[in-house]
């Protein structure tokens, strides 16, 4: 069974943190049964679940639901629930809140996005035993502040202010943190000035572990593909296959046969 102590410990010994998305207890089982003991159900369902372009229509319900479909067919992994925009930005005690509802619908672990401007969530949910990972870089949900899904951190500035705002989530009580799309370097200094694990997406390979969308892992999704996917299947290509013939099966009078029918 993956716990948080679990999951931090894995930096001291060295040993890489595997992360990946599940929407559903069918891929969750699935996941598991590939021995990876962490599972993020992102508010990336947005887009790869739902069609949307980008993560900001997601609510708090679909959010427990999804949650509650992994939490619920999980049997050893860490469950992490992703905060949905707008769930944990208005105050704090909404933020404790809806953090702690995603613990009774079965996630161990809550994560939200941002620095600075969220450590007294942080802060306030890690004091009521709600663990929380934080998320820095390319954060989805500032997507039109960034005007795109851009590569963050280059300039010294940002650089700067995103090696502040890890320090000061770890300073707030955050078990770990998610550095999304910036240059290796920086997250290779992040890492190292942290005593939480980082785990890295688009960050380069010196994160304490790496995190991918499902879909884009298994090469289901392909409307919008980043530099730092790599597709480890071609999933979508096997079901257009197997869909066309089944398809010209059916109109050729080929499915069923015999073997497929009863008597
Ligand atoms: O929503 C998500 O899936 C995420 C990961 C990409 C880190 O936040």
């Amino acid at each position: 069974m993956m716990t948080v102590p679990e999951f931090q410990k894995r930096k001291r010994e060295r040993k890489k943190i595997i992360v990946v998305t599940a929407y559903d207890a069918l891929f969750t089982r699935i996941v598991e049964e590939a021995g990876i003991d962490v599972i993020l159900v992102g508010d990336s369902l947005g887009v790869v679940v739902q069609g949307k372009k980008d993560t900001l229509s997601v609510t708090m319900e679909d959010m427990l639901y999804h949650t509650r479909l992994v939490a619920g067919a999980a049997q050893r992994a860490l469950v992490i629930a992703d905060m949905p925009f707008l769930s944990y930005q208005v105050n704090v005690d909404e933020a404790v809140r809806n953090a702690g509802r995603f613990l009774q619908v079965g996630a161990a672990v809550v994560k939200l996005e941002g620095g600075a401007a969220v450590t007294d969530r942080v802060e306030a949910m890690t004091r009521f035993g709600i663990p929380v990972m934080g998320h820095l870089g390319m954060t989805p949900q500032s997507v039109h502040r960034y005007g795109g899904y851009k590569v963050q951190g280059k300039e010294r500035d940002r650089a700067e202010t995103l090696m502040a705002d890890a320090k000061a989530l770890e300073s707030a009580g955050a078990f770990a943190i998610v550095l999304e799309a910036i240059p290796t370097n920086l997250a290779k200094a992040i890492t190292e000035a942290l005593t939480i694990p980082t785990v890295g997406i688009g960050a380069g390979p010196h994160c304490d572990g790496q995190v991918l969308v499902l879909y884009d892992l298994l090469g289901l999704f392909d409307e919008f593909v980043p530099k730092f996917v790599k597709p480890y299947a071609h999933l979508k290509a096997d079901a257009l296959q197997a869909l066309r013939r089944y398809k010209e099966e059916v109109e050729h009078g080929k499915f069923p046969t015999d073997s497929e029918s009863y008597h």
